[in-house]
């Protein structure tokens, strides 16, 4: 037996095992599916920069080519999955809202004279991946639209690098501003007393935003009845919540990335990185950051001790000067809507907060659910202590995460009782 090919064999296996090995947390089920799954989500990510880099082209889209062909995956994964006894005659249908893409998911049931639910769902991915035709986004909004006997409106919102804050976030108003009007209600059967506005991670984001411009809009005379929020993103000021620290390299969605995703989404300098990492843009010194808006995501006051443990705030004394004033959707409520105030909170509709114990945004959820709470909304927390950050998009074929579909699972049957 020769040895050099021995020993390559053994030196290349331990590199694999070095690269997709994670430490992860105990309470983590499936931690090797997770482990994998982190592995090819940053070889992906590591591709793609160096694509970039050699001059080819913005690196997100390199992942979007990477990705695509992935299609029909969403009918595929429906498909596959006979634990979610999916009945086929969902219908789907492409159109636009008021120049917006969506895609439109009506029912078997119901129609002539019978009014139906409807759900309008933006989906996550930084403001810059995903997408509502392919993969788990269209498989969810075909399992909603079939177990809630639901009318599925999912957005095809504009993305980064091709737009930035607030064109996604006005993409997203448009479409709902038109769903909402008498006449798109009527052709589509749904009744306008139940309808939800719904998204998970950055599409929780703006589905926050979007619900709270809604609910303060005296022009509308139809508004969302309810909104469901899975793992939201809904401030940029503070990086160092408890849940920002503990998870900062949870699979994922690490710290870094986050904040690279808010960056873009902002149209602020990529250079901004260690800044916003250190809060310097937050730092004391920034006059525009009032008292009164530090309050509002407060975390040693809006979090209960379970979660605050031993954390200390970081408040920087002094910080970089003018980044608030050079990157206005800092304070933002379109682009923040944590900072939004109590007179608006207080206008928004009941709500769902979907968190996840390891996961970045926890926190950002759970002091929403609190302000929400506080400002006279009935909210429900559904909090997934072995959950981590995307778990609902990938309790499909192929990862199956079971924390996924348990969450996927309690988000639906909230949606059963309250729309
Ligand atoms: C944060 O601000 C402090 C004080 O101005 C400065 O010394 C430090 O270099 C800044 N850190 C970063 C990462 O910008």
């Amino acid at each position: 037996m020769r040895l050099l090919p021995v020993v390559v064999t053994l030196l290349l296996t331990a590199a694999v095992a070095y690269y997709i090995y994670t430490p992860l947390p105990d309470a983590i089920q499936e931690p090797w599916k997770l482990m994998l799954l982190d592995a090819g989500f940053r070889a992906t990510m590591q591709v793609a920069f160096v694509k970039q880099w050699l001059g080819f082209g913005n690196y997100i889209q390199s992942i979007r080519s990477s990705t695509e062909g992935v299609e029909g995956v969403g009918v595929a994964v429906v498909g596959f999955d006979s634990g979610w006894g999916v009945k086929p005659g969902v219908r789907v249908s492409d159109t636009t809202f008021d120049g917006v893409s969506v895609r439109v998911y009506e029912p078997p049931a119901g129609g002539e004279g019978h009014l139906r639910r409807a759900v309008m769902y933006f989906h996550g991915g930084g403001w810059a991946l995903g997408s509502a035709k392919k993969g788990s986004y269209d498989a969810i909004a075909r399992l909603m639209s079939d177990e809630l006997n639901a009318v599925v409106v999912s957005v095809e919102y504009r993305l980064y690098p091709e737009v930035r804050f607030p064109e996604p976030y006005l993409d997203c108003l448009s479409a709902a501003k038109f769903f909402l009007s008498p006449e798109a209600l009527a052709r589509y059967s749904v009744d306008p007393e139940r309808v939800a506005v719904s998204g998970d991670s950055a599409g929780g984001n703006l589905a926050a935003a979007v619900a709270q411009q809604i609910s303060t809009d005296e022009s509308m005379s139809v508004k969302f009845s309810v909104q469901a929020l899975i793992y939201p993103v809904l401030q940029a000021l503070d990086f160092h919540t408890p849940s920002y620290l503990e998870n900062q390299a949870m699979p994922i969605l690490s710290r870094t990335l986050m904040v690279q995703f808010w960056l873009q989404y902002l149209d602020a300098e990529p250079s901004l990185l260690h800044l916003l990492l250190a809060n310097n843009h937050s730092s004391l010194h920034q006059s525009a950051i009032t008292p009164e808006l530090r309050a509002r995501l407060d975390w040693t006051v809006l979090l209960p001790p379970k979660y605050r443990k031993n954390f200390k705030p970081v408040v920087v004394e002094t910080g970089s000067q003018g980044v608030v004033k050079e990157v206005p959707g800092l304070l933002d409520v379109r682009a923040a809507p944590l900072l939004a105030g109590p007179e608006v909170l207080g206008k928004c509709p009941r709500a769902y907060v979907l968190t996840c114990e390891y996961d970045v945004l926890r926190d950002d959820g759970l002091m929403y659910a609190r302000r929400l709470q506080d400002a006279g909304v009935t909210v429900t927390n559904d909090h997934y202590d072995d959950g981590f950050h995307g778990c609902i998009s990938f309790s499909f074929w192929p990862t199956h995460f079971k924390v996924g579909k348990r969450a996927l699972r309690g988000y639906f049957s909230w949606l059963q009782k309250n729309l």
